[in-house]
């Protein structure tokens, strides 16, 4: 597949950055891999303006708007020799200025479109605000909510995750041969097993077997690369014991020799000079040469100075080679060619990024409404004919402003969100009652009036005939340095829901949090239960017309949801053990106090309506080692409401040299069909997509016996069918 990485305009641009290195000295080439800016760890926003005539800058972070960007450029292309302007770039990690919903959330929709429109919204407002390079999408592989950057992934599956990966390139890059106008260059963070982080802690270390980050963590990074990413962040983590910043084996086998990347690799912010905190370098020279001679093109740094201070120093001593040196500036100029500023610059300020428009607030919502995952319903949604509803929840009112766009969100307005009484207001009109009430705080440790604003919610419910309560966290709980060993509800609202179910209404309860947060003191009390994330500027309106049934749910869990953090890490595709697990037993790979199964599975979500699969068959029920079986079904609506059912694909390797997951996703389905309609699915699954790496790293598809199943979770074993490879 052409994409912006292997064009001819990729070639072009390379050869022009090939020619243009030689104009440059020392300083100046080191200068282009030297990003500086502001970022979360700094409000104050500098230019660092005396590096600009030696052209010690080569991009820049979290500088936005197309004056002030403009501005800056136009300062350090004047005031430098050869003029070669900065690379701007963002974390523009799930909308620009209108908020989509969550990275995780997205995921939730099981649909790689979701993400590839809002990424194309993201760029568009981006571009259009000076930036040309985004530093998303993360598809670290997550299996610990306590890890506050579950949030900004996309879940605990690789070929999900690796589905997601590809569309969000996509969404940024483009589809062409170079990068258009509105659209920036992906960054795939954080290179690599920044989620494997251990005890869920962030930037804790991490020990993963070489198999086990082939066949789990690389994935979604080759899929990105394989969809034309420009360029790859690396992590902050020590993996096996060697920081990802300056871990030769990563960067250079794996990235370029395996992987084949021929883009820009950047460190992540200031981890070139934590390698001295890591224990991996004497002091930030040592540190900027180790991470440089390792593969890392670009120092992100926000504090100091380290690669203009520390390759000078490297190249005297020897250590560093100006052919090294040389070649990674021309992957910096090769981008800075490629999206065509080193002919013109500067962004069009004429032009509005259409942030908040119609159709920007348009897309938001209807990826939305995807997102959110029905867990429990009595029959209580959707809700008709209500009179007078209460609706409880400081995240219902206000405090969603800010809280339902999630954290990393890049620049915001909060008072453009539609809060979840809005959503309510708006789709019900004079028809219904709408009866506020705040509940109580959702801060970790509540507030001292909680106990009489719970009394008034309480007061309320019982004058209404349907209730509505809003739970979870608030935007800051998850995303980056946000671990949490407990993530329960935090404060008082499991107080607060017990005192509504004791007034013996049926109760709808909605959790907007960023991770999974443990829902079992209360799953099966209340009558409905929705996960809805926190998903962007129009979550309110989504929310509300979900529970009013104007939308039916159609999310389904990519991250399992734990009983308790006990069972943490805990995921579907999981190695069966020698003493498979089992309720509380003993002698068993199990806890004696707890079940260890997930209080809700990987790939599962209600609707409102009901579905039916039938006339399930495989092509064959056996194939050859580069063969293909096409699994076909029957989809039918059977309910009495339109809605979308998420055709998931598992399989099992019941044998295997090394010994394989009880199940893996290899392909879904997502599907829209009226009330009564059916519909014929396909599914292929080629034998390559079942390889996996041996003892010895070898890639194989090994022959032997599988199962595989049809299902709408990863726990639905209603259609199981057998195949060998031969
Ligand atoms: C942060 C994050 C990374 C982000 C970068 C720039 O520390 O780890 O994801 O892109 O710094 O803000």
């Amino acid at each position: 597949m052409t994409n912006i990485m292997n064009s001819k305009a990729f070639t072009e641009a390379r050869k022009k950055a090939e020619e243009k290195v030689k104009e440059l000295n020392l300083t100046e080439k080191i200068g282009q891999l030297s990003q500086f800016g502001t970022s979360i760890y700094t409000s104050e926003e500098k230019y660092f303006e005396d590096h600009f005539a030696e052209g010690k800058i080569g991009a820049y972070l979290t500088i936005i708007g197309a004056e002030k960007t403009n501005k800056v450029q136009k300062d350090l292309v004047d005031a430098s020799r050869l003029h070669i302007p900065a690379l701007f770039g963002d974390d523009v990690i799930h909308g620009f200025n209108t908020t989509f919903p969550t990275p995780l959330a997205q995921s939730c929709s099981w649909n790689p479109e979701v993400v590839r429109r809002g990424c194309e919204v993201a760029a568009k407002e981006a571009y259009r605000s000076g930036i040309k390079w985004t530093f998303s999408p993360m598809v670290d592989i997550a299996r610990d909510p306590r890890w506050g950057r579950v949030v900004e992934g996309y879940g605990e599956d690789t070929y999900l995750c690796s589905r997601m990966s590809e569309a969000a390139v996509k969404g940024y890059q483009g589809e062409g041969e170079t990068l258009e106008k509105d659209h920036v260059f992906a960054c795939m963070k954080h290179f690599i097993g920044y989620g494997a982080a251990i005890g869920g802690r962030d930037y804790n270390s991490a020990e993963i077997s070489d198999q086990h980050l082939h066949d789990v963590y690389l994935p979604p990074f080759a899929a990105g690369i394989e969809a034309g990413a420009a360029t790859v962040m690396t992590a902050f983590e020590d993996i096996n014991g060697t920081p990802a910043t300056a871990n030769k084996y990563i960067l250079k086998d794996i990235l370029r020799d395996e992987l084949g990347f021929e883009g820009m690799v950047v460190s992540d912010a200031g981890a070139t000079s934590e390698l001295t905190h890591h224990g991996f370098a004497e002091n930030e020279d040592d540190a900027a040469i180790k991470a440089f001679n390792a593969g890392c093109d670009m120092s992100m740094q926000l504090m100091g100075d380290y690669y203009n201070h520390g390759l000078p120093v490297g190249i005297n001593e020897g250590r560093v080679s100006i052919e090294d040196i040389d070649e990674s500036v021309t992957r910096v100029l090769t981008l800075k060619y490629l999206c065509g500023i080193m002919d013109d610059p500067y962004t069009d300020e004429s032009i509005s990024n259409e942030a908040f428009s119609d159709d920007h607030m348009k897309a938001t919502y209807d990826a939305a409404i995807e997102c959110a995952v029905l867990l429990e319903n009595d029959g209580i949604l959707p809700v008709r004919n209500a009179k007078r509803i209460a609706l409880i929840g400081a995240l219902a009112g206000d405090e969603g402003k800010r809280n339902l766009l999630g954290p990393w969100a890049a620049h915001i307005d909060p008072e453009k969100t539609v809060t979840v009484e809005e959503g309510f207001r708006k789709a019900l009109g004079e028809s219904t009652e709408i009866v506020y009430s705040y509940g109580c705080s959702v801060a970790d440790d509540g507030d001292e009036n909680d106990d009489n604003t719970i009394a008034e919610a309480v007061k309320v419910a019982l004058e209404c005939d349907t209730v509505v309560c809003v739970v979870g966290e608030t935007a800051g709980r998850s995303g980056e340095a946000s671990s949490y060993a407990n993530i329960h509800l935090p404060g008082n609202q499991e107080k607060l829901i017990d005192a509504l179910v004791a007034t013996g209404k049926k109760i709808i309860l909605l959790v907007s949090s960023g991770r999974p947060v443990i829902m079992t003191n209360f799953n099966k009390k209340v009558s409905a239960l929705m996960q809805v994330w926190q998903m962007g500027s129009m979550a309110g309106q989504a929310i509300a017309d979900l529970v009013l049934g104007k939308v039916n749910p159609s999310g389904h869990l990519t991250l399992s949801h734990p009983r308790s953090e006990g069972q943490i890490p805990i995921y579907y595709n999981h190695y069966n053990t020698g003493r498979p697990l089992y309720k509380t037993d003993r002698w068993k790979t199990c806890y004696r106090d707890l079940e260890s199964s997930p209080l809700y599975p990987f790939g599962y979500g209600l609707s409102y309506t009901s579905f039916e699969y039938s006339d399930i068959k495989l092509s064959a029920t056996e194939m050859a080692e580069d063969g293909e079986i096409e699994v076909s079904l029957n989809v039918k609506n059977t309910g009495d409401c339109d809605g979308a059912a998420v055709v998931q694909m598992y399989i099992r390797d019941l044998v295997g040299c090394r010994v394989r997951p009880v199940k893996e996703l290899k392909g879904f389905a997502k599907v829209w069909l009226k009330a009564g309609e059916e519909q014929k699915v396909t599914l292929r699954l080629p034998a390559s997509s079942l390889a996996f790496h041996d003892f010895y790293m070898n890639k194989i598809v090994e022959p032997g016996k599988f199962k595989l199943w049809i299902a709408e979770s990863a726990t639905d074993n209603r259609y199981e069918f057998d195949f060998i490879v031969k």
